[in-house]
């Protein structure tokens, strides 16, 4: 499974990045509102530090205006990495028109804000390279969000359908283990789900009990 960070704190992604472990970036208008940057300030920079997919979310809510919005975005991105964009387009009829006529021409988008398959199911249809279902803000309001990746994920097996599936909205690391198992393509973490996913209090023990037996060890 591929995982990409779901931020648009660059000191974070530069630092996590360096562990070796990313392979996209996602963000979205909170995300940059909370990086306390402007986005033009940001985008060329993540580019820099992930050679990977790297969502960059639209706020327009008409087709043709987000088609130009992700034009614009994509002119602001410096050439070498444009192979890199993906744009991010919300789960409305409007955004799957913008979708179809994007990915018409070539430009590959990561449909968001899906909350059941068939939402999936139309935005892979209309051609997004990549769908996003947000399990938490499901767990949130008691339904079980991983049971609409595991449907997903079935559904595009059955067809071969080539859109991949980003496991969004992750909140701990069992969300990141269940993913895995169910067979999605991508989860796209939070630094603090990550930073969780590397510890273990047996790991810390291990490590502080072999420094003190070095100790010990005749010089
Ligand atoms: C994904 O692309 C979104 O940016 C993100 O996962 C949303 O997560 P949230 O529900 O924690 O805001």
């Amino acid at each position: 499974m591929k995982i990409f960070i779901d931020t648009a704190d660059l000191d974070e992604i530069r630092e996590i990045a360096s562990w070796g472990i990313i392979d996209g970036v996602t963000t979205n208008p909170t995300l940059v509102a909370k990086s306390g940057r402007s986005f033009n300030e940001i985008l060329e920079e993540i580019f820099k530090i992930v050679d990977g997919p790297i969502s960059l979310e639209v706020i327009s809510e008409k087709a043709d205006d987000m088609v130009k919005e992700a034009k614009e975005l994509i002119s602001k991105v410096s050439e070498k990495y444009r192979k890199n964009i993906a744009i991010k387009i919300p789960m409305t009829s409007e955004g799957l028109k913008a979708v179809k006529n994007l990915s018409k021409e070539g430009i590959r988008t990561n449909v968001t804000l899906i909350f059941s398959a068939n939402q999936a199911l139309l935005a892979a249809k209309a051609g997004a390279a990549f769908v996003s279902p947000f399990i938490g803000r499901l767990d949130d309001i008691g339904q079980e969000g991983m049971q609409i990746v595991e449907e997903i994920v079935e559904i595009f097996c059955n067809y071969d359908i080539e859109t991949e599936v980003i496991v969004a909205s992750v909140r701990h690391p069992i969300h990141v283990i269940d993913a895995a198992k169910i067979g999605a393509n991508i989860a796209t973490l939070p630094p603090g789900v990550i930073r969780k996913m590397v510890k273990h209090s047996l790991t810390d023990i291990g490590i502080k009990q072999f420094l003190n037996d070095w100790k010990k060890v005749k010089k």
